[in-house]
């Protein structure tokens, strides 16, 4: 708890305000408040925020945090009034939800809310959104890389009339290495050297799409800041064009071009399979190879990814959890009569090749799961989180790892299969 008031006679000035049906519903945010804030913090009904942002007292005011559950749907007129407000006063909004339906939300965010965190609260996040208000506040902030040297805007016109090859990579389990591989998968897609001389030596066109809504760490495995456009493009997919689609894309190293996930965690349910569909399309249209790092978690539109898909690559490694999980999501498959066949299983941080009995583990991993694990990728050990945590592709940072070269080799195969596929149609 805070100071005692008997050695703070003058009472703290209310930089921030909670606005709920009833904060008690909200116990976490209250203990977040209290951290951040002291006791500089203040709380208010729906009913007397509109009335407390008309008065004089609210000039002080940096933030709103309004608390919103599933019971407050009913009530959104209301809501989004004090949203637009607190803009029209110059107060912040920061959105909090619980269990809000994602229509209801999206709406509440389009009015124009500085930042959402879902509720419950995951440690530091109120923290997180209010350190992006830009608030002063005394805690050091982390230690966020500031420049991103690499990062730029794609310089290439969006002009569409590709049709390129769509490869999702889905970690069976939280952890087992999908997005490491995705960033990696599409860094050396994007840098191939092209043996075919027809090909004028011209590397592929590369994307790479963070689907991740929440936790999406590509950008930080490039080192590319995650920017509001972002959120703009998802929340608005039906009037995209190539050209906003374009804008919200950054370019790593001028090769590799990335939706990164947006600024602020969203549920993943923010968008629809339409609205996916519409973003693959996009994609598609205007690069070569279109890379999407999947959430592990099973979504309404994990379908349409899959039936966009060429390869659908799911990650897993050598322990009962993969295994289980693994084994849930084909049922699922088949239960839904989904693409099965697109399913190529990858087993990260595979044993040694002379580890036998590691060998034989895998072996029956496969036979159990009546599955055929296509590719093995090595444990790179620290060299790996390094790389990703400098923000730079294996190529770039550790070229001769053995984890390298064999998503160089798996890169160069899907290049040439592709390559082969065109020379058929022509
Ligand atoms: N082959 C490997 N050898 C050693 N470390 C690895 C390997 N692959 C990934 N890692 C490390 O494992 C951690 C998790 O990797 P990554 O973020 O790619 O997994 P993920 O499946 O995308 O996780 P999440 O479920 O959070 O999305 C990272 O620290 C990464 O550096
Ligand atoms: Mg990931």
């Amino acid at each position: 708890m805070s100071a005692a008031p008997i050695l703070n006679p003058e009472p703290a000035p209310i930089v921030a305000c909670t606005v709920s049906r009833d904060v008690s519903n909200f116990d976490l945010l209250i203990e977040d408040m209290e951290s951040e804030l002291g006791e500089s913090w203040g709380d208010l009904s729906f009913d007397d925020a509109l009335l407390f942002l008309s008065q004089p007292d609210a000039e002080n005011l940096e933030f709103v945090a309004i608390a919103v559950d599933s019971e407050d749907e009913n009530d959104l007129t209301r809501i989004s009034g004090i949203i637009t407000t607190a803009k029209e006063k110059g107060v912040r909004v920061i959105l909090i939800a619980e269990e809000v339906s994602p229509i209801a939300l999206h709406q509440l965010l389009r009015l124009g809310a500085d930042g959402f965190v879902p509720y419950p609260l995951p440690e530091g996040a109120l923290h997180e959104a209010i350190e992006r208000l830009g608030h002063s506040n005394p805690a050091p902030a982390p230690q966020v890389p500031a420049h991103h040297a690499q990062a730029e805007s794609p310089s290439f016109k969006a002009t569409g009339g590709r049709d390129g090859v769509v490869l999702p990579v889905h970690g069976l389990a939280g952890g087992v290495g999908a997005t490491t591989f995705a960033v990696n998968l599409a860094w050396e897609l994007a840098t191939i050297q092209d043996g075919n001389k027809k090909a004028k030596g011209t590397p592929p066109r590369v994307c790479l799409l963070d689907f991740d809504f929440q936790f999406g760490s590509a950008s930080t495995y490039l080192d590319l800041p995650r920017r509001e456009v972002v959120f703009e493009l998802l929340s608005d997919t039906a009037t995209m064009d190539g050209e906003s689609f374009r804008q919200a894309l950054l370019t790593f190293n001028e090769k590799l071009h990335v939706l990164t996930a947006p600024a602020d965690m969203l549920p993943l349910d923010i968008v629809t399979g339409e609205d996916i569909d519409r973003i693959i399309d996009m994609a598609r249209a205007n690069f070569d190879f279109v890379v999407i790092d999947m959430p592990s978690t099973v979504v309404s539109w994990t379908e349409a990814v899959l039936n966009q898909a060429h390869v659908y690559f799911g990650m897993i490694e050598l322990d009962m959890r993969s295994a289980q999980n693994a084994l849930r999501l084909i049922r699922a498959l088949k239960s839904e009569s989904l693409p099965l066949e697109k399913m190529r299983y990858l087993l990260n941080r595979a044993p040694k090749f002379t580890d036998l009995t590691g060998k034989a583990r895998v072996k029956r991993l496969a036979e159990s799961l009546d599955i055929s694990i296509d590719v093995l990728l090595s444990d790179g050990g620290r060299t790996i989180t390094q790389a990703n945590d400098h923000g730079l592709p294996l190529a770039v940072n550790a070229a001769k790892l053995p984890y390298r070269k064999d998503v160089l080799k798996l890169a160069q195969s899907i290049a040439e299969l592709n390559r082969a596929a065109e020379a058929a149609q022509s």
